[in-house]
């Protein structure tokens, strides 16, 4: 008999967002500007039966309006319970237990939960500041690839021709590849992107090999109703809807979203431009100040600091403020996870970074946080 819990599960932990109450919520790379209007909207005029009765089994609603946006047919997408849920699902679909999963490091944490989950391997490669090539992914022996661009917890986006290499070497019988494209709003919107995204889903579509994965919760800002979606080849998608099982997404969260997405008020693009000029007015103030912010196309940026990040983060966390720590990341060090938020609240984070982790305070910096620790 397998013993309860099982090996290699019971010393995973349980995913605790930072739950401290706080003036300022900068530590899971929501939308600060808020929710889109259009899905505020639906919520508002949402009717009793749209809340006693079930949604539809697979979100036909929504997956015509993906499918609307991207210009693909209704059966090339998927959508989930967030795109946390189309990941899962295609682990489980993909993977036999023991399966490897190679993917560049470090990335986003849901993946050591979900290796740990499925009992499979982890393969992972290359630094924060050095990806690995993709024909090393290629040649990892895996099961699975997962790629995210713009990353999670670096921001850096991969460039076009890694990505074109990666899925040319897939071709229609490699490894299947998940593109985690979460922070894909604000990456188009970032200077310097290199254009032609619809032709990339369209290229994905040619192989049954490629899962394209997209989120509600962060440039919608809709990350409360939970909703996410994937664009794949049929024969891959009917494979993992196997594994998603029906009635995933709420129906006020179906309506809103597909609400959000057909953005007839127009907010997404101007919001998303204002939140990248924030973005690059901290990296610089950073920089100015001394600090070395890694290149960011995402709504959210690593910072390098000189002590032990869950420190640092407690010592925000004492100043109103929620980061998120990342210790140890390879290439980088001591890390923290800051999301980008409207001038003020950028002001106050730069304050208490100054504060805590100034360069110019060196080790007696360092020193001082630790004896706080301590005492
Ligand atoms: C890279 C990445 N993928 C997927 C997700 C999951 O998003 P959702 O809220 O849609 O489950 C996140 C959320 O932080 C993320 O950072």
């Amino acid at each position: 008999m397998t013993p309860f819990p099982r090996e290699g599960f019971r010393a995973l932990r349980r995913y605790t967002p930072i739950e401290d109450p706080v003036e300022i919520e900068l530590s899971d790379n929501t939308n600060l500007w808020g929710c889109h209007p259009d899905a505020l909207a639906v919520m508002r005029d949402a009717a009793s039966g749209d809340i006693s009765n079930y949604p539809q089994a697979y979100s036909s609603d929504l997956r015509d309006a993906v499918a609307d946006t991207f210009d693909v047919p209704a059966e090339c997408v998927i959508t989930g319970c967030g795109s946390d849920d189309v990941l899962d699902s295609t682990f489980r679909a993909v993977c036999d237990p023991g399966a490897r999963v190679a993917f560049p490091n470090p990335t986003f944490l849901m993946i050591p939960h979900l290796l740990v989950v499925n009992s499979l391997q982890g393969v992972p490669l290359g630094n924060a500041r050095r990806p690995p090539s993709p024909r090393q992914l290629l040649d990892a022996g895996a099961d699975l690839i997962y790629v995210c661009t713009p990353n999670n917890p670096t921001g850096t986006a991969l460039s076009r021709a890694w990505i074109e290499e990666l899925l040319d070497g897939v071709g229609s019988t490699g490894p299947v590849v998940i593109l985690d494209e979460a922070y894909y709003e604000f990456n188009v919107a970032s200077p310097g992107y290199d254009p032609g995204d619809t032709s990339l889903v369209k290229r994905a579509l040619a192989v049954p090999r490629i899962m394209i994965a997209r989120t509600f919760s962060k440039a919608y800002g809709l990350a409360g109703l939970r909703a996410g979606f994937g664009i794949a080849h049929p024969d891959l998608l009917g494979e993992v809807e196997k594994a998603r099982g029906p009635f995933k997404v709420g129906l006020l969260a179906e309506r809103a979203a597909a609400a959000a997405l057909r953005d007839r008020s127009g907010w997404l693009e101007p919001t998303v431009r204002e939140i990248v000029a924030c973005r690059d007015r901290l990296v610089a103030e950073l920089r100015r100040r001394g600090g070395d912010p890694l290149p960011s196309s995402a709504n959210f940026i690593m910072l390098p600091v000189p002590a032990p990040a869950v420190e640092v983060t407690r010592e925000m966390i004492a100043r109103g403020i929620a980061v998120r720590p990342f210790p140890n990341v390879p290439g980088v060090g001591e890390a923290l996870r800051v999301t980008v938020g409207p001038p003020p609240v950028i002001e106050r984070f730069i304050e208490a970074w100054e504060d805590i982790c100034h360069p110019a305070a060196g080790d007696a910096g360092q020193e001082a946080i630790a004896a706080e620790a301590a005492g």
